[in-house]
């Protein structure tokens, strides 16, 4: 049987019901609940731009109502003691002597607090619980989202003192140090630096954001294979050596190429021979994404969804054949929500092997898209997929 996720907002959990756990859980915070906080932090769906953030180019996100949240009470003690409602491994951590990485979820609530400390922000201990809507291993940040949620729980009563730029910066580093994957600043960006109703244009050179509001009467899809992702940190950090392998080689004919960013396709196409035919597809899906990822701002701003839906279907097919890093349930996806009708884009989201598609759809349309892919997707790949309607977030604050 398939299963729908339905609207993405009607499953988030409310405060009141998430301080009654920790207050289950916690004396102190059930003899004075006044003193409970909570604090959400959004996953994100990435429109296009994929691959690029690791090669100083250009992506654009949305942080989207598939959320962590956490309540937690500081505490003066210096430990954090995390429940989640997914998985009965608790986060045990003494802030004085963090423990090396486990190879579990915990290890991304001791990076965020090492990296936090490295940057010399104030670290407080706290008792919290852990609810999630963002499914782990789907493409669409639960890690990040969890970074960010931590983050704000670890500075006690008051917000970070930082930017959320600076503070997602420093969730990177604790992905990049301390969990060991070489990922780019995309996710962590997007969960701290969301905008209600639009994605926002990332430079990952110069760190400049601006966003990009999405078109009146569309709605974003997001439609996870059933396959879990895999991004084996191998793969993804395979990929990220093929691009520097690129860039060692061209920057011998342009001193001054630092990244692919830049490189435009008559360098590459001058120099092909010189790289190796892998690294060259690699380089060349860069390359054309980032021009995408410009073009895709224009044409969603100029309302011109036909560009939307060609743009989009390139990513993929350049995902797919240059990059390769789509499997059949994700194409499969994509060949179904892009012929429907009222849709206009369908590409895979995310790092790839396995995980979501997102889809720009007229919203009138968005139900009967759905049927088709709890159907003929479920019938086709014999995997059981999940359909959300997702909504353009803010990024991680405050839970109200
Ligand atoms: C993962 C990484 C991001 C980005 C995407 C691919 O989500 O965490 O930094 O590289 O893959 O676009």
């Amino acid at each position: 049987m398939s299963t729908s996720g339905g609207s993405a907002a009607s499953t988030l959990i409310d405060r009141a019901t998430l301080g009654d756990r920790l207050a289950a859980l916690d004396p102190v915070a059930a003899a004075d609940p006044s003193t409970i906080r909570a604090v959400r932090a959004p996953g994100r769906v990435n429109l296009i731009g994929e691959h690029t953030d690791y090669n100083d180019g250009f992506v654009l996100p949305a942080a989207i109502d598939l959320e962590i949240r956490i309540a937690y009470r500081p505490t003066d003690d210096r430990r954090v003691v995390l429940a989640s409602d997914a998985d009965p491994i608790l986060a045990e951590i003494d802030l004085e002597a963090p423990p090396p990485p486990r190879g579990d979820w915990t290890d991304y609530v001791t990076g965020t607090a090492l990296a936090m400390r490295a940057a010399g922000l104030p670290v407080t201990g706290f008792r919290g619980v852990l609810a999630s809507t963002v499914p782990v291993g789907a493409g669409l940040s639960s890690s990040a989202a969890l970074e960010l949620a931590v983050a704000w729980a670890l500075s006690g009563e008051a917000p970070p003192r930082i930017a959320p730029l600076d503070l997602a910066r420093i969730a990177q580093r604790a992905e990049n140090e301390h969990v060991g994957v070489r990922c780019g600043l995309m996710d962590q960006f997007a969960s701290a630096s969301g905008r209600p109703g639009a994605a926002v244009l990332l430079d990952c050179r110069t760190l400049a954001s601006r966003p990009v509001p999405l078109p009146d009467g569309l709605v974003l899809v997001v439609a996870h294979t059933g396959l879990p992702r895999a991004l084996g940190a191998s793969a993804y950090n395979e990929r990220r050596a093929q691009c520097e392998a690129a860039v060692a080689t061209l920057a011998r004919y342009r001193p001054g190429i630092g990244a692919l960013r830049d490189v435009d396709e008559a360098l590459l196409d001058a120099h092909a021979a010189t790289l190796d035919p892998i690294v060259l597809k690699r380089a060349r899906h860069v390359v054309r994404e980032n021009a995408r990822v410009l073009a895709a701002e224009r044409a969603l701003g100029e309302r011109d969804l036909g560009t939307v839906a060609r743009l989009f279907a390139e990513s993929h097919a350049s995902l797919r054949d240059d990059y390769e890093v789509s499997c059949p349930e994700l194409d499969l996806l994509v060949e179904i929500a892009a012929g429907s009708p009222g849709v206009h884009g369908s590409r895979m989201t995310g790092a790839g092997f396995g995980g979501c598609t997102v889809t720009l759809a007229e919203a009138g349309a968005v139900d009967a898209l759905r049927m088709r892919i709890l159907g003929e997707y479920a019938d086709r790949s014999g995997r059981e997929p999940r359909v959300w309607t997702v909504d353009a977030v803010a990024g991680a604050g405050e839970l109200a």
